[in-house]
């Protein structure tokens, strides 16, 4: 089958509502051995069990991530890297809208550690088994909304100003920045990394949102529409060495002009690392 995703093995971050869950279906249908990688475990074995049923593919698997908590993160990569041989394709799908500035445990503000900092250490734990697995890809589910974004250096958790639509642009500013600089640091290495917006889309991410707000979702697009860009980028073999790109949908389209800033990149990268600790 084109496409076909047969013997290959995926993660899926945030995979028990709206755009994750259907890219979890959709890489099931496609014959791939997915892990659900679920901040609720329960949440995550129900869906599993439901997408088990409807696409007939036994061999999908619920484990269990915070990527608001780096020690969840690191256990995480641990465990998959001490039971799983391979790594195909990582999509970093979970992701938060928060009205209210929110910290996590550990004191990072929640749209910057979920949005960025989880899933910038979560691919740099697992790049030793993408890299064995080569050709691999990873993903990142980015947003349109990264045009009105910016990276201040002096406010990068909202510590001096917090507006949640401001935030959430940031962090997809944030998220395409360390796309690029990872696609520039493993040029060569045979694994791809790309950043999608996939389409205003109706699902539990407007729920945090003020309830005249949370209408707004009605007139979106379905969870289905949004995932099949991901699982393009998954799984079409005309993508498999195309990296460093930014997908609007299904097609590739020119990002924002500070996204292609290699300093502020860097510079964020440096930050990030900071943050989170080594990956080795
Ligand atoms: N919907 C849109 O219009 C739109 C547009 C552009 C981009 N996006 C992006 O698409 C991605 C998916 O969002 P969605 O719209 O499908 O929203 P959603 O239905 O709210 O799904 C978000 C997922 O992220 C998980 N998650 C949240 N915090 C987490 C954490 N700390 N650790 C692990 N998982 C966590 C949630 O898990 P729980 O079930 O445990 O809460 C859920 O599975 C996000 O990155 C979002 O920014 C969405």
């Amino acid at each position: 089958m084109r496409g076909s995703l047969e013997g290959r093995v995926c993660i899926v971050t945030g995979p028990t509502s709206g755009i994750g869950r259907e890219t979890a279906r959709g890489l099931a249908r496609l014959g791939a051995r997915v892990v659900f990688a679920c901040r609720n475990e329960i949440k995550g074995a129900a869906v599993r069990g439901e997408i088990a049923a409807d696409t007939g593919n036994p061999n999908l698997e619920v484990a269990h991530i915070d990527l608001a908590d780096p020690v969840s993160v690191r256990a995480f990569a641990a465990d998959f890297q001490a039971t799983h041989p391979r790594l195909d394709v990582l999509i970093n799908n979970a992701g938060v809208l928060a009205f209210r500035r929110r910290l996590a445990p550990n004191g990072v503000e929640s749209h910057f550690s979920v949005n960025v900092l989880g899933p910038f250490l979560l691919t740099n734990l697992l790049i030793p088994v993408l890299e064995a697995s080569a050709p691999s890809r990873v993903i990142n589910v980015g947003s349109a909304t990264h045009f009105s974004g910016h990276v201040d250096f002096d406010n990068l958790q909202g510590e001096r100003e917090y507006r949640f639509i401001r935030a959430y642009s940031n962090s997809k500013l944030e998220i395409l920045l360390l796309t690029y600089e990872l696609a520039r640091r493993l040029d060569g290495q045979g694994v791809t990394v790309n950043c999608v917006h996939p389409g205003a889309i109706r699902t539990g991410l407007y729920n945090g949102l003020p309830v005249a707000a949370r209408f707004v979702k009605f007139f979106l697009r379905s969870p289905k529409t949004g995932a099949a860009p991901i699982v393009r980028l998954a799984s079409a073999p005309e993508l498999q060495h195309v990296s460093g790109r930014y997908f609007d949908r299904l097609r590739e389209t020119r990002s924002s002009p500070e996204s292609y800033d290699v300093e502020v990149a860097a510079r964020l990268w440096s930050a990030c690392e900071a943050l989170a600790g080594p990956a080795n």
